[in-house]
C-alpha cells in the first residue's frame, strides 16, 4: 500500500495533523498492523508489541545503514544510531556516564538558570514566541555547554542542525560548517588538553586500545549536538500544544506540581517528536533473517520501520489511550525507543522539559496560545512540531 497523502502534508496545521495521524494510526493498528509501504520500500509496524520486538531484537532487526547519507555525509564516520552490538556497546559506553541520570541531575541548577534567563528577556512584554524565544535556545545551549562549545555560538549550531535535519537547500553547506567548527574545536583541545567536557572526554577515550578515528569522533559529536537539541525543542513545543488542547491539565499541574514528571511522560506519549511517515534521514531496521511479524513474512534484506506514535496509542498497552492524562502511570511509551538504542539523552530531555514546565507555571499566571493565524508545522519530514507558537501571558 501507499500511505495516505496527509501523512507527508506539511501544510496541515499541526494540531489538526496530529488528530488525523492518531485516527489513521488507530485504523492501521486494527486493520493493517504490519504493512509494506511501496513509496519507501519499507515495512511499517503499528502495534506496541511489534514496535518493541523490532527495536529489541537487534540480531534480526539490525540498525546497520539506518542513517541515510547525502553526498556531503560520505566522508563522515558511522553514528552509534546505526551500529549493532558489540561495536555499539563499545561506543555508547564512552558517554554513558556523562549522560547518566545522576550526572544529569547535577545540571538542574544550570538548566534552571538558562530557563529563567530566557524568560527574563520576554517577561516585561507579556508575549513571546515559545519556539523562537524559548524552545529553540534552551536545549541547544545546554548540549553545547555539555560538549564544551561556546554558548554564544548557539544560533549557528541551531541554524546548521536545523538545516541538516530539514534537508534544506543549504544543508550540505550547513554540514560542512558544522564539521569545520568541530575540527577546529578538536584541534584546540588537542593543543590544550585536560578540559572537563564531553568533547575532551571523547578525544581522550579509547576503544580496544585505540583513540577514536577523526571521522568517528566528528560523527559522535554531531550526533550528540543534533540529537541533543532538535528533539527536545520539538518536545517543548509539543508540550504547549498539548496543554493548549487540554487546559484542565495546566490547572491540575498548578495544584499538583509534583505531577510534572508524569506530565512529561504523557506529553512524550501523546505527541512524540518523531513522525511516522517517509523521510530522507532515517531508514528502518535491516532484516537479517526471514522473520514473521503478525501474519506477514518479512524477508532477509528488507527494512522495517516502527511507528512509535501508533504504539503509544495502542489500546492493548494503554487504557483509554486517547485521553491526555498528566498522571498516567504506568506509561511505558515508545517515544525514547527501546532496547540497546534507547535514547541516551532521555534523562537530559526529561529534566529540561520538567524544569521548563515548572518555571513556566511559576512565572506565568496564565498563558494563551494565539490562534488568530493557523499554526504551521516545522518543515521536516522526520520530526513533528510547530514552527512558531505565539502566545501571550500574565506574569506571576
Ligand atoms: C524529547 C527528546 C528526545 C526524544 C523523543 C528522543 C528520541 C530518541 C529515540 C526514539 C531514539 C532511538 C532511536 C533508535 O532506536 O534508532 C534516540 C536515540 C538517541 N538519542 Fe534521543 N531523543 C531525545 C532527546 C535526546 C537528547 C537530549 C540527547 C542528548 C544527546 C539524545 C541523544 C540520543 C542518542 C545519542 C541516541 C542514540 C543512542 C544509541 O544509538 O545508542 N536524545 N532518541
Amino acid at each position: 500500500m501507499s500511505f495516505p497523502e496527509f501523512v507527508s502534508d506539511l501544510a496541515i496545521p499541526p494540531q489538526e495533523y496530529h488528530r488525523q495521524l492518531r485516527e489513521w494510526s488507530g485504523w492501521m493498528r486494527k486493520h493493517q498492523p504490519v504493512v509494506y509501504n511501496e513509496a519507501t520500500a519499507e515495512w511499517v509496524v503499528f502495534r506496541y508489541a511489534d514496535v518493541v520486538r523490532v527495536t529489541s531484537d537487534y540480531a534480526v532487526f539490525s540498525s546497520e545503514g539506518t542513517v541515510i547519507k547525502d553526498a556531503s555525509d560520505q566522508k563522515q564516520g558511522t553514528s552509534i544510531i546505526e551500529m549493532d552490538p558489540p561495536q555499539h556497546q563499545r561506543m555508547r559506553s564512552l558517554v554513558t556516564q556523562a549522560f547518566s541520570a545522576r550526572t544529569i541531575s547535577a545540571l538542574a541548577p544550570q538548566i534552571k538558570q538558562i530557563t529563567n534567563d530566557l524568560i527574563d528577556r520576554t517577561i516585561s512584554k507579556g508575549k513571546m514566541d515559545w519556539m523562537v524565544d524559548f524552545a529553540h535556545p534552551l536545549p541547544v545551549i545546554v548540549i553545547a555547554e555539555m560538549l564544551g562549545l561556546p554558548r554564544d555560538q548557539w544560533p549557528h549550531f541551531k541554524a546548521w542542525t536545523d538545516s541538516i535535519i530539514n534537508r534544506s537547500p543549504d544543508s550540505e553547506q550547513a554540514a560542512q560548517s558544522l564539521m569545520g567548527f568541530f575540527i577546529q574545536a578538536v584541534e584546540t583541545r588537542r593543543q590544550h588538553p585536560g578540559q572537563k567536557d564531553i568533547l575532551s572526554l571523547l578525544i581522550e577515550s579509547e576503544v580496544d586500545g585505540q583513540h577514536l578515528s577523526q571521522e568517528d569522533l566528528l560523527s559522535f559529536c554531531s550526533t550528540l549536538l543534533i540529537a541533543g537539541n532538535i528533539t527536545t525543542t520539538t518536545m517543548l513545543g509539543n508540550a504547549i500544544m498539548c496543554l493548549d488542547e487540554h487546559p484542565e491539565a495546566i490547572d491540575r499541574l498548578r495544584q499538583h506540581p509534583e505531577a510534572i514528571p508524569t506530565a512529561v511522560e504523557e506529553i512524550l506519549r501523546y505527541m512524540p517528536p518523531f513522525r511516522a511517515g517517509p523521510n530522507d534521514l532515517l531508514r528502518g531496521r535491516l532484516v537479517k533473517t526471514d522473520v514473521q511479524l503478525g501474519d506477514q513474512w518479512i524477508r532477509k534484506g528488507e527494512k522495517v520501520q516502527v511507528n512509535r506514535i501508533a504504539a503509544n496509542f495502542d489500546e492493548r498497552q494503554f487504557p483509554d489511550p486517547n485521553s491526555f492524562d498528566v498522571e498516567r502511570t504506568p506509561n511505558r511509551h515508545q517515544s525514547f525507543g527501546h532496547g540497546v538504542h534507547f535514547c541516551l539523552g532521555a534523562p537530559l530531555a526529561r529534566l529540561e522539559v520538567a524544569i521548563a514546565l515548572e518555571t513556566m507555571l511559576e512565572r506565568f499566571q496564565s498563558i494563551q496560545l494565539l490562534h488568530d493565524k493557523p499554526l504551521e508545522q516545522m518543515p521536516s519530514l522526520l520530526i513533528f512540531c510547530a514552527k512558531e507558537l505565539p502566545m501571550t501571558f500574565q506574569a506571576a
